[in-house]
């Protein structure tokens, strides 16, 4: 059986989401597909090599088979994992295995999970993996389009977006860096928060011009919560010296920048649309 689901991009509320806040979130036409066939024993085979259930080279897949074999009893299972979606970039690649993963593996043993199931699984596995997350990632992964996040809220996103792509990093460290700046600030970090949460709130009603203010501020302030960095702060002015406003998404420290799409993008980055569909069985 296989199974694909989207990456995403979140457009504003990176780390304040984990504090309660709001979050504006899309998923994106980037899909990773997962195949899961019966076995006799575990084997995992994916671009990051070829393990059993490792919870070291693959964490969320790992987890994923986990906690499916806690409802339903399984003794071994083939995965083949191949992904459109950059490792470890913030563009949502973890929770795209996982709910793919939990889709393919529900399928193939006749233990059909619906779509709500699989998100409360997928994040039990993100913070099995990561020990605090908002669930924002394995949200957009299961149900696709484009939300204010926590609340559910439908919106419309009608900009394309390009994306730049600096370098891998680590999602779990970069939350826990914010939340040891957070421990020693709170009061600060949580004004911060709130100007972050009232930026996701604004955003759906923006046109481009405003869209694009909002970028600028969010950054600024992703900058104040210690999750970019002076390499990221020097491209990103070179950047928008080019004309362009570009802001992190996910976790920061590296990862992904990105901005509106509008004829022009800088150079070595790729365009990503919003995507309405989110996971779904695929025909083999
Ligand atoms: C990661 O894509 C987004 C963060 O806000 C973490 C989370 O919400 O779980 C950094």
């Amino acid at each position: 059986m296989i199974a694909s689901a989207p990456g995403k991009i979140i457009l504003f509320g990176e780390h304040s989401v984990v504090y309660g806040r709001h979050a504006l979130v899309s998923a994106i036409n980037l899909r990773c597909r997962v195949e899961a066939k019966k076995s006799k024993v575990f084997r995992v085979v994916s671009p990051l090599g070829i393990t059993g259930l490792d919870f070291k080279v693959h964490p969320y897949v790992s987890f994923a088979i986990k906690r499916f074999s806690e409802l339903k009893r399984i003794d071994g299972a083939e995965l083949i994992i191949k992904s459109e979606i950059p490792i470890a970039s913030g563009l949502g690649s973890s929770a795209a295995v996982t709910v793919a993963t939990l889709k393919a593996l529900s399928g193939e043993f006749d233990f059909m999970l619906t779509d709500e199931e699989i998100f409360e699984l997928a994040k039990k596995v993100e913070l099995d993996v990561q020990g605090r997350a908002s669930g924002i990632d394995p949200f957009i992964s299961t149900f696709g389009g484009s939300w204010i996040f926590p609340e559910r809220k439908k919106v419309e996103i009608l900009f394309d977006f390009f994306v730049l792509k600096l370098w891998e990093r680590s999602t779990k460290m970069m939350v826990e860096k914010v939340a040891k700046l957070r421990e020693k600030h709170p009061e600060i970090l949580e004004r911060i928060f709130d100007a972050i949460d009232a930026i996701a709130l604004k955003a759906p009603g923006c046109d481009s011009e405003d869209f694009e203010e909002l970028i600028h501020i969010n950054q600024s302030l992703l900058r104040a919560i210690g999750v970019s960095s002076p390499e990221i702060d020097e491209l990103i002015s070179k950047l928008e010296k080019d004309g362009f406003k570009v802001k992190l998404t996910g976790a920061g420290g590296g990862g992904c920048i990105f901005g509106i799409y509008r004829d022009r993008k800088p150079g070595g980055s790729f365009v990503v649309k919003p995507e309405m569909e989110g996971v779904r069985i695929e025909d083999s």
